[in-house]
């Protein structure tokens, strides 16, 4: 059970929170790198409560910084992108992408104390298509984390956004409870409608069993239940949570699941769903299978805005109930809402913008949940204590090597053995990409 004190220290994330200040210890993602074009125009981006810009230099580089500008605080989204700075349209002041202020223009030259102004600017990097920044010590920052999925060449990733209207946990819990999968998803198919195995496992068995694990980088977790097909097989989903707000979904097989899921707090109330997934033709196809039979349609994206929360919105949305179809609920939807991302987004939004966690009977289905925020606790209060950080925030390494993914073994076989020698086998992406 989730106490009020544990509950608003997991959901709130502001500055000055334990859980944002644990948060902004990482590098979080914040856009596609074609969301910025050199010269182009600034971007409003918000990150853990913080209104901030982004716009990409006259050289490429990316500039992440402070909206406001340090003079006296007019709003740099209105600045002029020109020659290797932003500059502020108020009183002319201009600054690089590293906050440096390279022109007071409205003071005198004798008078000029520019050496002295820094914008606050954050290091952003770039990295097959994603733009990451580090909002926490800036001389601490290591190097981007060696998550697989955006290790492999941005070609060959799908990379989605998506702005989900709620807090990031019960956003991010959805990947850490796999068994809504056998009612929001596909609670009106039965396994013939499945070619694959796993998935007519996971329709012919609904109520699976779970185990957990405390790792370097977060939990792991399997849900376990008898093999529908092969006689004396147990079929296994394992999943992922990574610090601070990631996870390795079970998407496929293990052995080719390249994907990661970011849910970054925009604020306390809004978070960016951010899916990256390998485009390669198994994966694929089966993704659009299975999207297909879990009742729908994809989710589609309105044209971004630039309000603060105007980037990546839905078409299918709280506003027009994501465009339930009762007649197809009553058929072959279980929820009558289209496709699989549309049904996580609908359902995490309806348990309110921060959600109540102390009004909740957690289950024993309900194990990697307990464990990811028992998980999360610790590190914000260890951080809030005396600065101490999980290792794996100074350790990009630490993130190498993991994948969701579901197989099968022998009964009895240890979950965890089977998993590694699994991953001993598959071709890691990450370790191709580097090598
Ligand atoms: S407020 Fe930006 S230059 Fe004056
Ligand atoms: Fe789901």
């Amino acid at each position: 059970m989730t106490t009020a004190n544990e509950n608003e220290i997991l959901t709130r994330v502001g500055a000055g929170t334990k859980m944002g200040e644990l948060m902004r210890q990482f590098w979080l993602p914040v856009a596609k790198s074609s969301e910025l074009v050199a010269d182009g125009d600034p971007v409003r981006l918000k990150i853990l409560g913080e209104k901030l810009i982004a716009f990409r230099d006259t050289s490429g580089r990316v500039g992440v910084m402070d909206h406001r500008c340090p003079h006296r605080c007019a709003s740099l989204f209105f600045g002029r992108n020109e020659e290797n700075g932003i500059r502020c349209v108020y009183h002319g002041w201009k600054f690089d992408v590293d906050g440096n202020c390279l022109d007071m223009a409205n003071v005198p030259p004798t008078q000029d104390f520019k050496a002295k102004v820094k914008a606050k600017a954050y290091k952003a990097e770039e990295r097959n298509g994603l733009i990451w920044i580090f909002m926490g010590v800036q001389e601490n920052a290591p190097g981007l984390p060696d998550h697989e999925a955006n290790l492999v060449p941005e070609e060959q990733m799908g990379i989605n956004f998506q702005l989900r209207e709620c807090n990031y946990l019960q956003a991010i819990e959805g990947e850490l409870d796999t068994s809504h999968l056998g009612f929001l998803h596909f609670g009106s198919v039965g396994k013939g409608n499945f070619e694959g195995a796993t998935f007519r496992s996971t329709v012919a068995n609904r109520a699976p069993e779970y185990l957990t694990k405390e790792t370097d980088y977060g939990a792991v977790y399997a849900a376990y239940r008898p093999a529908a097909e092969f006689e004396g097989k147990l079929n296994w989903r394992l999943a992922h949570f990574l610090f601070p707000c990631f996870a390795l979904p079970p998407l496929a097989a293990l052995d080719t699941n390249v994907a990661l899921r970011g849910y970054v707090p925009i604020d306390d109330e809004n978070t960016m769903c951010i899916i990256l997934f390998k485009k390669d033709n198994r994966t694929a196809e089966d993704w659009r299978e299975r999207n297909a039979i879990a009742g729908g349609d994809d989710f589609h994206n309105l044209p971004n805005t630039t309000d603060w929360n105007g980037r990546w919105r839905l078409k299918e949305n709280r506003a027009n109930d994501y465009l339930i179809d009762r007649d197809i609920q009553r058929g072959k939807s279980y929820t009558g809402i289209g496709g699989i991302i549309l049904q996580d987004q609908a359902i995490t939004e309806s348990m309110g913008a921060i959600t109540d966690h102390t009004f909740e009977h957690l289950a024993p289905s309900d194990k990697m949940i307990t464990e990811t925020r028992r998980r999360l606790i610790r590190a914000a209060n260890a951080y809030a204590k005396d600065g101490t950080l999980p290792p794996c925030a100074a350790n990009p390494a630490a993130f190498a090597g993991t994948r969701g993914g579901a197989f099968f073994t022998d009964e009895g076989a240890d979950w965890l053995e089977s998993y590694r020698e699994i991953m001993a086998q598959a071709p890691i992406e990450a370790r191709i990409a580097a090598e």
